[in-house]
């Protein structure tokens, strides 16, 4: 019987599960599914800013490596996530008060850092994350303040200085159908690629619930307008909660059916989605572990949402 992995390879599309340092290195059970069953990973957490840069002008790289190491051994492409992030700043750098150009230094000897420091290892980075609120005006966040707009291609570059071969997104959530979001993230992606400044994929985060109302459609057309545009797409943190542990075996039906179709949009997108990354490997470990978002159960056995994604390829 193939595995997930094996399909996906052939039918060259990544199929991936974000992880974490913790997990990874005290269970060899997670080790084993993780690569036996995905051709990708994302570092869920090990990476953010606050994790790997605590201190100003000191980094901890420790947790971050044994998951780069662990991937490159088993052959599993690596998504970094994420550079900047208005939730994970260290509180020398949410509160430190520093001038416009201190924190474009800042920005600058961060990314140049992490991003040099698995140059031709990470071949996707998450550049910038959740930038913008749903009514497509700027998130208010210390880069803002500081930097202004010009933080975001500000940090693209410094990105694509330091790995000038790694695929660099911006990452969100509700930015995968059409709305005032996606839109300004379109706008945004048609301005930066007017001047140069290199970007080249959107990540759509798509944690979603079996209650949520998806427009499949609208998600087509958002991905055909940033092909034009010149971008690839991701689909990079992507679960689906049950809600109701009375409706069980009901809701897991209904999760497998949302998961298949989320799976068919990217499978058949004519290849604009080149990835299918899922937030987490087990319920078992899930952050929302009541809700048994992922596809492999708590027993790490594949769920009914498992074979609705494998048995399209
Ligand atoms: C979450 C992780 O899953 C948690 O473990 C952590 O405590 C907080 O961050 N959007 C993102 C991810 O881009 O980084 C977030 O991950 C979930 C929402």
């Amino acid at each position: 019987d193939l595995t997930l992995r094996k399909l996906a390879d052939k039918n060259n599309i990544l199929v991936g599960a974000a992880v974490n340092y913790s997990k990874l290195s005290r269970d060899s059970t997670y080790r084993s599914l993780l690569a036996n069953e995905y051709n990708a990973l994302t570092i869920e957490n090990d990476i953010k800013f606050s994790r790997v840069h605590p201190i100003i002008g000191t980094y901890d790289y420790t947790k971050a490596d044994a998951i780069v190491n662990y991937a490159i051994n088993n052959d599993l492409k690596i998504r970094g996530h994420t550079l900047v992030w208005h939730t994970s700043n260290p509180d020398w750098l949410q509160n430190g008060n520093f001038t416009k150009d201190e924190m474009i230094q800042i920005l600058r000897d961060h990314i140049t850092n992490v991003v040099g420091r698995y140059k031709g290892k990470i071949f996707a980075w998450d550049v910038v994350n959740e930038a913008f609120n749903e009514d497509g005006t700027y998130r208010d966040s210390i880069w803002l303040k500081s930097i202004g707009k010009e933080y975001i291609p500000l940090a693209f570059q410094f990105a694509h200085e330091a790995d000038p071969n790694a695929l660099l997104f911006y990452n969100d959530y509700s930015n995968e159908g059409i709305n005032p979001k996606s839109n300004a993230i379109y706008n945004l992606v048609r301005e930066l690629k007017g001047k140069g400044t290199p970007i080249h994929g959107i990540g759509f985060q798509m944690h979603f619930s079996v209650n949520s109302d998806i427009n499949y459609k609208k998600i087509e057309e958002n991905m055909r307008r940033l092909k034009k545009a010149g971008m690839i797409v991701h689909f990079t943190e992507v679960d689906v909660k049950v809600t109701d542990l009375n409706k069980l075996p009901i809701q897991l039906t209904e999760q497998a059916v949302k998961y298949g179709e989320l799976f068919n949009i990217c499978l058949n997108s004519n290849g604009i989605c080149k990835a299918f990354i899922i937030w987490g490997l087990t319920d078992k470990y899930s952050s929302s572990a009541s809700a048994m978002p992922l596809i492999f159960d708590k027993y790490y056995k594949p769920k009914q949402s498992y074979l609705a994604i494998k048995n399209q390829l």
